[in-house]
C-alpha cells in the first residue's frame, strides 16, 4: 500500500471516526524507522530522551540542542509518521519570544512537524504564540514530568474534583489557544474520558485509560531496554535487556576463547601475495 505521511488533518479524522491514535517515543534513526515500518501514526522525540537514552536522573537537565541532535536523526528513519518535537525544560518558560524562537529551531533545524509542551491554562498564552506563528503545538496535561518536583513526585494527577476540574479547565484552554492535540499523563480513565469527549482535538493518554482518543508509550519501556523502573501504566510488549545481556555474553566468551571470527567471517589473500608483505 502507498501509505501517505500523516497530517494533522488526518489525526482529526480519525478522531470523528473513532479510530484510535497510536504515538510511540523515538530517540534515533533505527528505532525511527521500525516505529514508521510498524505503521505508527505519530512519532513523539520525548524529553523521556533524557533518562532512556541519555542517562539523566530526570527529563529536567535536557538541552535544546541535545533534542535537536536526536530529532534530526528521527526526521532521517520516519518517513510517514507525524515528528513530534518535545520542547525542554526551561525553553519556552522564560519569555513568549524565546519560546517560539525555540519552537522553530524544531521545525526549521530538525524538521519536525510539531511541538510538545507540558502545562496547563498557565501555558495557554505560550501555546497561542506558538501556533499564531504557524507552528502546530501538542499540548501535555497531567503528570508533568519537567515541573515533577512542583507537582511533589510522580503522582496520578486530578484524583479530586478541584484539581479535576482544574485539569478540565486547562483541557479546555489549550484547545482554545490553537493545541491540535493533547497528551494527558497519568490522570483518572475517568476524568481522561470526559475530556476526550468534551474536545473536539484528539487526546492522547499514557497512564489516562482507555477512554482516550489515542495511546502513547516510552519506546525503551515498550521493548523492556530501561531497567531503572517501570511505571504501573506501561505494558512491557517484549523484554529485549536480557536477549541483548546475553548476545553480548556470547561475543565476550567467543573472542576469549577464539572462535569468533570463524573462516565465514574472515577475508583471505593469495598467499603468494601473502609471501610478499
Ligand atoms: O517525554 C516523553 O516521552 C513524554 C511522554 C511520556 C508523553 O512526554
Amino acid at each position: 500500500m502507498n501509505r501517505q505521511k500523516i497530517t494533522i488533518a488526518e489525526l482529526h479524522r480519525k478522531k470523528q471516526n473513532k479510530e484510535k491514535i497510536t504515538m510511540m517515543t523515538a530517540y534515533d534513526y533505527p528505532t525511527a524507522s521500525l516505529v514508521d515500518q510498524a505503521g505508527i501514526d505519530t512519532i513523539l522525540v520525548g524529553d523521556s530522551l533524557g533518562m532512556v537514552v541519555l542517562g539523566y536522573d530526570s527529563t529536567v537537565p535536557v538541552t535544546m540542542d541535545e533534542m535537536i541532535h536526536h530529532c534530526k536523526a528521527v526526521g532521517r528513519g520516519a518517513k510517514h509518521s507525524f515528528i513530534i518535537g518535545d520542547m525542554p525544560f526551561m525553553s519556552y518558560h522564560s519569555s513568549v519570544e524565546k519560546a517560539i524562537e525555540n519552537a522553530g529551531r524544531f521545525i526549521k533545524e530538525a524538521g519536525c512537524d510539531s511541538v510538545k509542551l507540558e502545562g496547563g491554562s498557565e501555558m495557554a498564552h505560550v501555546v497561542k504564540a506558538i501556533v499564531d506563528v504557524g507552528i502546530p503545538v501538542c499540548a501535555h496535561i497531567g503528570l508533568t514530568p519537567q515541573t515533577a518536583t512542583k507537582l511533589s513526585g510522580f503522582k496520578v494527577q486530578g484524583k479530586d474534583a478541584e484539581s479535576a476540574k482544574a485539569l478540565v479547565q486547562s483541557a479546555r484552554d489549550l484547545e482554545q489557544a490553537g493545541a491540535f492535540m493533547i497528551v494527558m499523563e497519568c490522570i483518572p480513565d475517568i476524568l481522561a474520558s470526559k475530556i476526550t469527549q468534551e474536545l473536539k482535538i484528539p487526546t492522547i493518554g499514557i497512564g489516562a485509560g482507555k477512554g482516550c482518543d489515542g495511546q502513547v508509550l516510552v519506546y525503551h519501556d515498550l521493548v523492556g531496554l530501561f531497567e531503572r523502573f517501570t511505571p504501573k501504566f506501561v505494558k512491557q510488549y517484549i523484554n529485549l535487556s536480557p536477549q541483548i545481556k546475553e548476545a553480548l555474553a556470547q561475543f565476550k566468551k567467543e573472542v576469549e576463547e577464539g572462535t569468533f571470527p570463524g573462516p565465514e567471517h574472515t577475508f583471505s589473500m593469495n598467499p603468494e601475495e601473502a609471501k610478499k608483505i
